[in-house]
């Protein structure tokens, strides 16, 4: 969800007021992925390397999460959504964790659209835990290393309990994944746009969603032809 902040610059505004525009475009999508009939939801709101911004705007960006579960927790509870969180959530404040635990655990019986936001979240630092959880349980003897393959692999990852991921967007021209779902993007397909994430609404997603219905996946195979 980039461009916040240049959003807001290229308006003469502060940047958290573009963090709070995004908040809305965050809402639309939501909804909108919830209507089209989108399984799974993983949006990068925070990453491990965020906390290094200035100390207002990491504050700013921890009131706007508090405020989205807040504000959002009938809409959540009332379409079925299973709310979900990945990341080193300890790092959150207790503020925020809390009620972001709560909801977690209140809607994990829903059985519709899983939205997951990744909050202090890195890819890297995920396949590293992945890997740490593999090793202790080699040395505790209840896994065998001939046994890790991707499947196991890919069961220690946050990711475990979600779909395979299908489409990638990222907004503001950037051309990076910058640290998110490393692992899980090997055969993702990338959108790319030039617009900046508050921009980024219902219209633009059906676009993204229609580009990515126009492409040809052969997951590394040769397209077999239809008889
Ligand atoms: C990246 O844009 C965006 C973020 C680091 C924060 C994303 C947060 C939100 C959209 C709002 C809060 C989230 C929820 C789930 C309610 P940037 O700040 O790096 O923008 P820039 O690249 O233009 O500086």
């Amino acid at each position: 969800m980039d461009g916040n902040g240049r959003w807001a610059n290229s308006r003469g505004l502060e940047r958290i007021q573009g963090h709070r525009e995004g908040a809305k475009s965050v809402k639309e999508i939501v909804t909108a992925c919830r209507e089209i009939g989108v399984k799974a939801l993983t949006l990068y709101a925070f990453s491990e390397q965020n906390w290094s911004r200035p100390s207002d705007e990491v504050s700013a960006l921890m009131d706007l999460l508090y405020e989205y579960i807040h504000e959002e927790h009938d809409e959540i509870m009332d379409n079925g959504i299973r709310f979900s969180a990945m990341g080193e959530l300890h790092r959150l404040p207790r503020y925020v964790r809390e009620p972001l635990m709560a909801l977690m655990e209140e809607s994990s019986d829903n059985a519709g659209m899983t939205l997951t936001l990744a909050l202090s979240y890195g890819g890297r630092e995920d396949i590293l835990q992945a890997a740490r959880r593999l090793a202790a349980e080699v040395r505790e003897g209840r896994l065998d290393p001939e046994e890790i393959n991707e499947v196991a692999f890919s069961g220690r990852l946050s990711t475990a309990q979600l779909p395979p991921l299908d489409l990638v967007i990222r907004t503001s021209g950037e051309l990076r994944l910058s640290n998110f779902l490393l692992w899980e993007a090997a055969y993702a397909e990338f959108y790319f746009t030039e617009l900046m994430w508050p921009e980024f609404r219902r219209p633009q997603l059906e676009q993204a969603l229609g580009a990515f219905n126009s492409r040809d996946r052969r997951f590394g195979k040769v397209k077999t032809k239809a008889v």
